[in-house]
């Protein structure tokens, strides 16, 4: 069976896509430095297959690391998710932002190469189409637009290993631009663990609707949308994790790098979620309304046949399962991984 190196494993997509690889009997070696994460998710995700997965604790940007996991351990393909990735914190800590996503990066696609390892999938973002273009988006519309530091860490290494790869066709590179991840493995058992206040809508909800926090600000209710909120593609964390899964069966030593992307195709506005979500479970979200939010935009959804077609993926869960699961997840550690 193929062994897969997981940097970021420990993370949010990536406990769900060991966990799905452990089903599949994958191998699995993860490298995470534990910066947004913790060791008990990689528990759980154990307990749930009854399966081992060797873990290492270190960062991408140590070259001396990474070389020796390559020799000690026969890694056949890297599922890269390690990385920073909160939009605000990059406009204020943008070394850190190009070190960590950047630099650290170049350090694992130089190990892999003097490891003779060549394929990979990269977690990438629908950031990557900046504001220019009208969804549905598709991978052939260009990018380099990019509003904010994040963003522009994913473009750069998506331009990166597309240079690589016109440089050696030993790469097979599969680069998946992910929409809006959210929800959790339906055990309730592993999800999304913010630490500190929450970016992101879902976990935002999810604490107001658990009384850790008063209540949502939802930025903008003029946007050109069903009822003025934003629209987004919200994809269930285990539909992602499977993106990944696809990608090394149908991509793995394919000659080139080339882009996906990984969201349901259709949208939905924050109004839509808030009302979904008390519809699903039965909680009542506070809300009240608040100025747009900087780079936002109206709307954003994908065109995802290309994932369908060549990667052979289909998503399974809709919006209400996404609701579910988070909650679900939220209700049973209602204080994240750490005392849960
Ligand atoms: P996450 O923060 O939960 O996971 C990232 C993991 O990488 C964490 O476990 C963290 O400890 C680890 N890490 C960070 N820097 C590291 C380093 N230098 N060396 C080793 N480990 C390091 O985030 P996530 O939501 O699971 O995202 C995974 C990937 O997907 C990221 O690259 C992110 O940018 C990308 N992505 C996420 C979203 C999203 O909304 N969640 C959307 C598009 C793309
Ligand atoms: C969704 C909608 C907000 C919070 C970000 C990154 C993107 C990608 C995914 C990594 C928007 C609204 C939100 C709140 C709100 N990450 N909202 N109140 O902005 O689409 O994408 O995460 O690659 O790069 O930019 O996701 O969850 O922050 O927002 O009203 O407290 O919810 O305005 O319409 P976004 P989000």
């Amino acid at each position: 069976m193929l062994t897969i190196l997981v940097t970021g494993g420990a993370g949010y997509i990536g406990s769900h896509t060991c966990l799905q690889l452990l089903e599949k009997d994958y191998e699995v070696v993860v490298l995470d430095n534990l910066a947004n994460s913790t060791l008990e998710a990689l528990r759980r995700v154990q307990t749930l297959t009854n399966k081992s997965l060797t873990f290492i604790q270190g960062d991408i940007r140590n070259p001396q690391l990474l070389d020796q996991i390559f020799t000690q351990y026969s890694i056949d393909a890297v599922i890269h998710f390690a990385g920073l990735k909160a939009v605000g914190e990059s406009q204020l800590k943008p070394l850190e932002y190009f070190d960590n996503n950047i630099s650290g990066s170049i350090a694992l696609f130089n190990a892999m190469k003097k490891a003779n390892v060549f394929n990979l999938v990269f977690s990438s973002s629908a950031t990557v189409y900046g504001e220019l273009h009208e969804s549905p988006l598709n991978e052939m519309m260009c990018t380099g637009t990019t509003t904010n530091n994040y963003g522009y860490t994913k473009l750069i290494v998506e331009q990166l290993l597309e240079k690589l790869s016109q440089s050696d066709p030993r790469w097979s590179i599969a680069l998946l631009r992910y929409f809006n991840p959210v929800g959790a493995h339906p055990s309730g058992l592993i999800g999304e663990n913010p630490r500190g206040i929450p970016n992101n809508l879902m976990p935002y909800v999810t604490q107001v609707a658990i009384g850790a926090r008063e209540k949502l600000s939802i930025f903008g209710q003029d946007y050109e949308t069903i009822d003025g909120t934003g629209v987004r593609d919200y994809i269930h964390v285990m539909d992602l994790a499977n993106a990944h899964l696809c990608a090394l069966q149908n991509r793995i030593n394919r000659s080139g790098c080339r882009a996906w992307n990984i969201g349901t195709g259709s949208g939905a506005s924050v109004l839509q979620v808030i009302k979904t979500f008390k519809d699903v479970n039965g909680v009542d979200v506070k809300y009240e309304f608040a100025p747009r939010r900087d780079g936002d935009i109206a709307i954003c959804y994908a065109d995802n046949q290309r994932a369908i077609s060549e990667l052979g993926w289909i998503p399974q869960y809709g919006l209400e399962e996404m609701l579910r699961d988070s909650w679900n997840w939220q209700k049973q550690n209602p204080n994240g991984f750490n005392e849960g």
